[in-house]
């Protein structure tokens, strides 16, 4: 949701925030701009992708070494030239760039507006950068104090970034709620919405906290304070990140790249947690809070989009294998509806970014009742994974494509081997049955990889119904979370309406829709109420619905009574999504081609969800 960088040092600074901007394109996308400073700060905004501006930018002065980019995903304001970021205030001697939202912006503007301030844009950044001029202007302040104080009026989330024609050899940047990383390189910084601009010049890098400033200046390098100008000593990370995972390594895209890497990245969320050849499952991260969790009354799971579906898996996984009361929540509805917690609760928060909103605030809620918080993250720093008490990360390595695919099923494995862990020690899994999902797990990465031999009969599966309007998936059981996310990656990147229903659910509404044109994706792959699900296909057919089914090899009965089928491996029931989602992941991307859509930059959406 809107992606930043900033970059101060001896080099040219444009190629850097250009190619930065490509990199940080998968968190906003609707326009893109720069703002380089020399003697004065020269700002080019284009309404498109960074290709635009990168085009639009070519012939300008590339020299200066310091300047900022960025790439939006519009909250306040449509998107086009005017509103794009970076904004200058009234003097033109500061420009900013902003990801969140600045919630008291239009008390904020009338004040300024009073005090001869005019404004150019719709958005609510411009007010900020108008607010530190007139803080500059009317107290006589230095830039970082400016920023400072001008903080101290804004009701919202942010991670910005200021620099000013008056001071050109520094660069500020602070940051509350939205994520902010310093890259330390040789006599050169970096700030960044997530270090993926970052790494191909340096793997230092500093995190910033909520409520912190950081203040880079050519002469002095980079100094942390907080809101309250208390010096902090900035802690350098190194991460571990190479270039090769963020390219598209010659596929079309980043989804498609995506969903081929899962063998490995299930195989990589598992490695070191569970040994087949032992028989053994462990959770480093869980090792402290073992005998918490596994006597707790109750665990919810938080979260948003995918990661919720996999918080679903999650209930019906923990409940059966360790038997635990489970209930799952949309963060979004848990933080505002005054739940009921206290300090016996076991929160699980569920996010691949580790940075959108609403998850966030749920796990800030549940820590500040006393729950216990644990996060299941994949990016490694991030604002939950260092606010949780406890927490794994599902280790897929950076998700690009907007719609979720390796991380939903790295979140499902870590769950798994959360569930079996909890179980075991429960003692709620005999052993033999313990030692069948370790040894079946271990083989998950292999039965994903058999999958990709449908990817053909799958592409041409969805050349047959690409233009159709609406689709319906149907699961049970396991399976009903894998509908729900099939549907999902449908509507997020080919716009085909679609809704995913426990298979019964369907003759309480749904199946009122069936006829001809309505394509019923059925995951049909549990042997527990199988007979149930042969029975929805029937009703299916009845209605001239187009029924295309996920089944085992083994099963005869609904391959010869699906219009098309796909195979995945048979498994033992709870492993079931991990292989069921892979083929609904590809006739989805497929689908998304056939349509001509943008896969990895859906319409309208943004990878990380910075915003409520
Ligand atoms: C956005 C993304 C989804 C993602 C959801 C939750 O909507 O487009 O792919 O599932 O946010 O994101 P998180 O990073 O918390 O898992």
């Amino acid at each position: 949701m809107c992606g930043i960088i900033a970059y101060i040092g001896s080099k040219p600074a444009y190629p850097i925030l250009i190619e930065g901007l490509r990199r940080l394109e998968y968190r906003g996308y609707d326009s893109a701009g720069i703002a380089l400073l020399d003697n004065e700060i020269n700002i080019y905004k284009k309404k498109g992708k960074v290709q635009e501006l990168a085009d639009f930018t070519e012939k300008v002065d590339h020299s200066p070494t310091i300047g900022m980019g960025h790439t939006r995903w519009a909250t306040h304001g449509k998107p086009d030239d005017v509103n794009a970021h970076p904004h200058p205030s009234g003097n033109h001697d500061l420009a900013i760039i902003h990801n969140g939202i600045i919630e008291n912006y239009s008390s904020l503007k009338e004040a300024l507006k009073k005090l001869g301030h005019t404004f150019t844009s719709e958005t609510d950044t411009e007010v900020l950068v108008h607010l530190i001029e007139e803080m500059q202007k009317r107290e006589h302040l230095s830039l970082e104090s400016a920023v400072r104080q001008a903080l101290k009026k804004v009701v919202g989330a942010y991670a910005i970034v200021v620099m000013d024609r008056k001071d050109p050899n520094k660069i500020i940047g602070a940051r509350k709620s939205s994520p902010l990383v310093i890259g330390v390189g040789d006599d050169e910084y970096f700030i960044a919405s997530d270090a993926s601009p970052i790494i191909q010049y340096t793997n230092k890098v500093v995190y910033l906290n909520d409520e912190e400033i950081a203040i880079i200046d050519r002469k002095n390098g980079l100094e942390v304070t907080t809101f309250h100008n208390e010096v902090q000593e900035p802690v350098i990370h190194e991460i571990d990140m190479d270039i090769e995972q963020i390219e598209k390594s010659g596929f079309d895209h980043f989804m498609l790249k995506e969903i081929f890497q899962q063998p490995e990245t299930i195989a990589d969320c598992m490695r070191g947690r569970l040994n087949a050849v032992d028989g053994w499952v462990k959770l480093g991260g869980m090792q402290e809070y073992i005998n918490r969790i596994a006597s707790t009354k109750r665990i919810i799971i938080a979260a948003c989009g995918t990661s919720w579906h996999s918080a679903l898996i999650g209930e019906y996984l923990i409940e059966e294998l360790a038997r635990i009361p489970v209930e799952v929540e949309y963060a979004s509805e848990f933080r505002y509806r005054n739940p009921i917690l206290d300090s016996h609760d076991v929160v699980i928060v569920i996010s691949q970014s580790g940075e959108t909103a609403d998850t966030l605030a749920a796990a800030e809620l549940a820590k500040s009742h006393g729950a216990l918080v644990y996060g299941i993250v994949n990016v490694v720093g991030s604002s939950i994974a260092r606010l949780t008490h406890a927490g794994s990360y599902i280790h897929c390595g950076p998700e690009i494509g907007v719609a979720s695919t390796k991380a939903f099923t790295g979140q499902v494995t870590l769950l798994t081997l959360m569930a079996i862990v909890l179980g075991e020690r429960n003692g709620s899994l005999t052993t033999s049955y313990y030692h069948e999902l370790i040894a079946e797990l271990a083989v998950i990465p292999n039965k994903v990889a058999k999958v990709f031999e449908s990817n053909e009969k799958i592409k041409y599966l969805a050349s047959e119904i690409q233009q159709r309007q609406n689709a319906l998936y149907l699961g049970r059981g396991y399976n009903f979370p894998v509908a729900l996310e099939g549907a999902l990656k449908l509507k997020e990147i080919s716009y085909i309406h679609a809704e995913g229903y426990p298979a019964a659910e369907m003759k309480h509404g749904p199946i009122a829709l069936i006829d001809e044109s309505m394509p019923v994706i059925v995951i049909a792959t549990n042997k527990s109420a199988y007979e149930k699900i042969v029975s929805n296909i029937q009703e299916v057919k009845a209605r001239k619905g187009v029924v295309i089914a996920i089944i085992t090899p083994e099963d005869h009965e609904i391959r010869n009574m699906a219009d098309y089928y796909i195979e995945v491996q048979s498994t033992l029931e709870p492993l079931t999504p991990l292989l069921s989602v892979i083929p609904l992941q590809l006739l989805s991307y497929h689908i998304a081609v056939s349509r001509g859509c943008d896969v990895d930059q859906p319409r309208n959406l943004a990878k990380s969800v910075t915003v409520e």
